[in-house]
């Protein structure tokens, strides 16, 4: 990133990707980042999509969003520059998952099959189930839409980077299963048990057939006959979503605190993104605690103000507030002073190229527009830059 402030590299990114991907482990403030980006390119004149997952409540009030359904929301800004707009949307992940396999039946009786089936509901549970499989799979929709400049995806908490890179491939690896395939290998007849009655894996159909019922089967039979009508569609839509991640207008920011547990998953996903190509743009180096870098004294430095102050206050009042703020500000330091290696630990992966924004824990949660407006003040310290 060539901007000169890592500031400047993050309006870069609002001003000119049409994706931005906030990963990061839990707690770490993926959502509300996600939320002030898109206030902020809103307010710069972009049509912007904030796709959230599970936020919370209150924040997701404030985001107009009170129920989940795939629906989009949009919130007025009174401040917006030309053209700008800010819509919200909260994943449905059972929705979106229906979505896809609506979509992709190549007909109504197909489509009849499935949704009728009760193993249908079992595999789609799984599915619908992974949030970063259906957030990639609804990006990719809403991306196709051509609705919107940016869209800002917020993803869910991962302890695994790969849970959520690897995402996109769920279901065509799914189908890709030995066991699965075997099943989805098409046959002359319609009858899917027809050939495996037969012979060593007949044995194990009668028996799975005297457990479960010979109706189970069929029903099985059923839902793998009309599943693989659906084959092709989740491998296209994989390699499209593969692509999509790959593509320079899409931007993958990293959110993490300063403690061990999230330094160590943006480590990985710092690892992982590149070891893959995708594009990788910087840090949010999120809820740093701030400090004054000398040891203070708050006794020496304040007892006189202190004192004129408490001329009305028991003698006693002034020293023991004062004694208070010196044991304050002292766990302030040793606070900073423990942070202090993860900083190190994501300023040094930056030194690779990318940015680190760095944002202080703020005094109270971000939960409406006016906490997100104080965050984005912080991420964009500087007026947008003029057009060239
Ligand atoms: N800079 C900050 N200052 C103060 N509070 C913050 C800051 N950033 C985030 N928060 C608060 O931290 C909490 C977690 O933030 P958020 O929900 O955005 O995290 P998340 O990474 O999306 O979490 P999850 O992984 O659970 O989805 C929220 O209460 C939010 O208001
Ligand atoms: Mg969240």
């Amino acid at each position: 990133m060539s901007a000169a402030t890592p500031q400047a590299g993050l309006a870069e990114l609002i001003r000119l990707r049409g994706i931005i991907v906030c990963v990061g482990s839990g707690g770490v403030g993926k959502t509300t980042t996600a939320a002030a980006l898109g206030l902020e390119a809103a307010r710069r004149g972009r049509r912007v999509l904030v796709l959230t997952i599970d936020p919370a409540r209150r924040l997701a009030n404030a985001l107009g969003l009170q129920s989940f359904g795939n629906e989009v929301r949009r919130i007025e800004l009174p401040d917006a520059a030309e053209g700008g707009e800010l819509h919200a949307c909260m994943l449905d992940t059972q929705a979106t998952f229906d979505d896809l396999v609506h979509r992709l039946a190549p007909d109504d009786e197909t489509r009849r099959a499935i949704f009728g089936n009760r193993i249908y509901r079992v595999v789609s549970d799984n599915f619908a189930g992974s949030q970063e499989y259906m957030a990639t799979e609804r990006l990719y929709d809403v991306h196709c839409s051509g609705e919107y400049d940016l869209i800002v995806l917020d993803t869910p908490p991962v302890k695994n980077a790969l849970d959520f890179i690897e995402a996109p491939g769920r279901l065509a690896r799914f189908v890709d299963r030995q066991i699965v395939k075997w099943f989805l290998t098409p046959y002359d007849e319609k009858r899917v048990f027809g050939r495996v009655l037969v012979g060593t894996s007949g044995v194990v159909f009668r028996l799975l057939g005297m457990i479960f019922g010979r109706e189970f089967l069929d029903e099985l039979s059923g839902f793998f006959q009309a599943f693989r009508e659906l084959m092709d569609g989740f491998h296209d839509r994989h390699a499209a979503v593969t692509r999509l991640f790959a593509d320079p207008g899409t931007a993958f920011l990293v959110v993490t605190a300063p403690n061990e547990p999230s330094v160590d998953v943006a480590s990985f996903f710092h690892d992982e993104l590149r070891a893959r190509n995708l594009p990788l743009a910087g840090f949010v180096l999120n809820q740093v605690h701030r400090c004054h870098d000398g040891e203070l004294s708050a006794p020496e430095l304040l007892r006189e103000r202190a004192a004129a102050l408490a001329v009305d206050l028991p003698a006693h009042t002034a020293p023991s507030l004062l004694a208070r703020l010196d044991v304050a500000h002292k766990r302030l330091r040793s606070v900073v002073h423990e942070e202090r290696p993860f900083v190190d630990r994501v300023n040094a992966m930056a030194s690779a190229g990318y940015f680190v924004v760095d944002v202080p824990l703020l005094d109270r949660p971000i939960r409406d527009m006016r906490g997100l407006r104080d965050l984005s003040a912080r991420l964009f310290p500087d007026p947008p830059a003029a057009a060239p």
